[in-house]
């Protein structure tokens, strides 16, 4: 059995760098769940496909020409590691994400990730939906505020002006609607350990990964 971890969670709770983080020291494989569905929704924007129109949606998802290498991501030919993490994108990214047929074509995509010596996957549903057997599953939370509070520094830090306002606005409306979606909702697998991520550093927090992977 490939061991796969689950870490699933909210918007900017850190997921990304802790799932990241936890892969390298085990030296497994990362799987960014979320890229999928930012990948789709460039596409779409990209296409002009009407964004409502969810089997046209879930084609392009069953037939993304991607590609991982290492920290770039392709779509095609083409390095869009930075054009899929605009606002936009993601917005638009978790509107299309609540449509049953695009989420079910992205899920061999997924499977796929699953290689020796191991994975770590990274999304919304990792620990419910795609890798409900994982050995071990993890969810982090973090208050809106310590989030709000990262993304902004993130942001800053690459140069990109942000009102903290508009960040809290954007990460509510981004939580409701992962939470109350009919499909996958946002909520901790059966089994998860929740992991309370606002006052914790990211070291902090992949430690605590760490130490629940090796019991
Ligand atoms: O950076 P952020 O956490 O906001 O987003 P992300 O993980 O890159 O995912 C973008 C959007 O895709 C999310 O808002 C979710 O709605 C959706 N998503 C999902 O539905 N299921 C996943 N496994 C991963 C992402």
């Amino acid at each position: 059995q490939i061991p796969v971890i689950t870490i699933d969670g909210p918007t900017a709770s850190g997921k990304g760098t802790v799932a990241h983080r936890v892969a390298d020291k085990l030296g497994f494989h990362y799987l960014d769940s979320g890229a999928l569905y930012r990948l789709t929704a460039l596409s779409a924007l990209r296409r002009d496909t009407d964004l409502a129109d969810e089997h046209a949606l879930a084609k392009l998802a069953e037939h993304l020409q991607c590609s991982f290498q290492g920290e770039h991501i392709l779509l095609g030919h083409e390095d869009v590691s930075d054009a899929i993490r605009a606002e936009v994108v993601g917005n638009t990214a978790s509107k299309i994400a609540t449509f049953p047929a695009v989420r079910h074509a992205l899920v061999g995509l997924q499977l796929g990730f699953r290689k020796a010596p191991g994975v770590v996957a990274d999304g919304r549903d990792m620990g419910s939906v795609i890798f409900p057997h994982a050995p071990l599953k993890v969810f982090l939370t973090a208050s809106v505020a310590a989030r709000a509070e990262r993304r902004y520094k993130q942001l800053i830090g690459k140069g990109i002006s942000a009102k903290m306002e508009d960040l809290l606005m954007d990460l509510q409306a981004r939580d409701d609607r992962d939470t109350n979606r009919a499909i996958a909702p946002l909520v901790p697998a059966e089994g998860a350990h929740v992991l309370e991520t606002s006052n914790l550093t990211a070291d902090e927090a992949v430690e605590q990964v760490l130490k629940w992977y090796a019991a």
